[in-house]
C-alpha cells in the first residue's frame, strides 16, 4: 500500500517523518485491513473475481449480500492492495487477495474467514481489558469461543476448516519426519475436529482404529473428510465434553491443539480424565507449540497471545508440560521436535 494511502500515517502528518512513524502505520492499519480480508475470504469474492474484473455491484447480486457495504468493503480492499479497481469501476484480483480464493495453491481463506471470524475477533478487542484486569477471558463463560460455535455452527465449521489446514501443516511434518506413535493400535483423538490427525495415524500404523470426540459441532465437517480419505470405517464419530469425561478404552489419547486453550486446572482436568480413560501402558500424545525456555522471541508468543484472549488458555515450555501432566499421573517418554514451520513438538507420555 502507498504510504499516502494509509489512514494512520494520514493522522500522523508530521510525526510520520519521525523514528517508526511509517512502520506504526501500518502496523495500527492492519487492524482494518485484516477484517477486509477476512470478509472478502469469508463471502467468497476472490472466488468470483477469478474469472476477471467484475463490477461490486454484480458481486452483490450473485453473493446475495447488500451491495452498498460490499461496495465500501471492495473499495477499502483496493486501498489496502487486495483488489485493484480500474478506471470504470470493476474489480481484480491483485496477488495477497488472490491467495484468498478457494481453488489458489496454499489458500489462505479458510485463515482469514476461520481465524478472524467474529467470535475470535470480539475476543482481541477484550485484550485491553484482560491485561487491565489480570483476568483472562471471561470465568463465567468457560466454553468461551466453543459455546459460541454451538450456537453458531457456520462459525464452527469456518474454524474447523482453519484448524484442519494447519493441522494438514502439521501432518506434512509428521509425514516428512516418518513419526510413528509409541504405544498400541486405538487412537482415541479428543477434541479431535475434522480428523485430519487421526487420518495420518490410522494410516500410520496397520490395522489400527480410533474415536474422534469432539463438541458436536466441531464434528460436522468429519464425516465426509473421512470418507474421502476411505477411513470411515476405522474410525468411530462421539461427541461430548472432555472436560466431564473422554471414551475409555483407549491405548493413545491424542491432545492435539488442545492443552493450550486451557488454563492450568482445566489442563489436570482434561489430562486426568484421559488417565481415567486410559489403563496401564496407555500413552497420551500431545502435540503443542512449545515456548522457548529462553528469551528468544518466537511465534509461540503470538499463539501464546490469541491463548489468553480468547479462552485464558496459554502455550507453554516443555518443563511446564512435563510438570502439570506429571501431576495428572502421566510421565514423558519421547520429545519429537517438528518446528521447521511452527514451533511444534510431540510430546508422548506413558500412563504410570
Ligand atoms: C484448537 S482445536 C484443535 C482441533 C484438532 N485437535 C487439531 O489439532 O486440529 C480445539 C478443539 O477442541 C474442541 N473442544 C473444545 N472444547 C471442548 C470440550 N469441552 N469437549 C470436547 N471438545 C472440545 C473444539 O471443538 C475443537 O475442535
Amino acid at each position: 500500500m502507498p504510504s499516502g494511502m494509509s489512514l494512520h500515517a494520514a493522522m500522523f502528518g508530521t510525526t510520520l517523518e519521525g523514528p517508526g512513524g511509517t512502520e506504526l502505520a501500518r502496523i495500527l492499519d492492519g487492524a482494518m485491513a485484516a477484517q477486509v480480508a477476512a470478509v472478502l475470504a469469508r463471502l467468497g469474492v476472490p472466488d468470483l473475481l477469478a474469472g476477471g474484473p467484475r463490477p461490486a455491484g454484480e458481486i452483490a447480486r450473485e453473493l446475495g449480500t447488500a451491495p452498498d457495504p460490499l461496495g465500501r468493503v471492495m473499495a477499502a480492499a483496493a486501498v489496502f492492495g487486495l483488489l485493484r479497481r480500474d478506471e470504470t469501476g470493476r474489480y481484480s484480483l491483485a496477488p495477497p487477495g488472490a491467495m484468498l480464493r478457494s481453488d489458489a495453491p496454499g489458500s489462505a481463506r479458510s485463515f482469514a474467514a476461520g481465524f478472524l471470524s467474529p467470535p475470535l475477533w470480539a475476543s482481541y478487542g477484550r485484550l485491553t481489558r484482560v491485561v487491565a484486569s489480570g483476568q483472562a477471558a471471561d470465568p463465567a463463560a468457560p466454553g468461551g469461543i466453543y459455546d459460541d460455535f454451538r450456537d453458531h455452527p457456520e462459525e464452527a465449521r469456518w474454524f474447523a476448516r482453519a484448524m484442519s489446514g494447519v493441522t494438514s501443516l502439521l501432518v506434512s511434518q509428521l509425514t516428512a519426519a516418518a513419526f510413528r506413535p509409541l504405544g498400541g493400535s486405538r487412537f482415541v483423538d479428543v477434541g479431535g475436529s475434522t480428523g485430519t490427525l487421526l487420518a495420518y495415524l490410522l494410516q500410520a500404523v496397520d490395522g489400527s482404529t480410533g474415536v474422534l470426540f469432539d463438541r458436536e459441532e466441531a464434528l460436522l465437517e468429519a464425516p465426509a473428510f473421512l470418507a474421502e480419505a476411505g477411513l470411515s470405517g476405522r474410525a468411530d464419530l462421539v461427541t461430548g465434553n472432555f472436560l466431564d469425561e473422554v471414551p475409555a478404552g483407549g491405548d493413545v489419547y491424542v491432545l492435539s491443539h488442545i492443552l493450550h486453550n486451557w488454563n492450568d486446572e482445566m489442563v489436570r482436568v482434561i489430562a486426568g480424565n484421559c488417565h481415567r480413560a486410559g489403563r496401564p501402558g496407555s500413552s497420551l500424545l500431545v502435540i503443542e507449540y512449545l515456548l522457548p525456555e529462553g528469551p528468544e522471541p518466537s511465534v509461540g508468543h503470538l499463539l501464546d497471545l490469541i491463548m489468553l484472549m480468547t479462552l485464558g488458555g496459554r502455550e507453554r515450555t516443555r518443563a511446564q508440560h512435563e510438570a502439570l501432566l506429571g501431576e495428572a499421573g502421566w510421565a514423558l517418554a519421547r520429545d519429537t521436535p517438528l518446528d521447521q514451520v511452527l514451533p511444534w513438538h510431540v510430546l508422548e507420555f506413558r500412563r504410570d
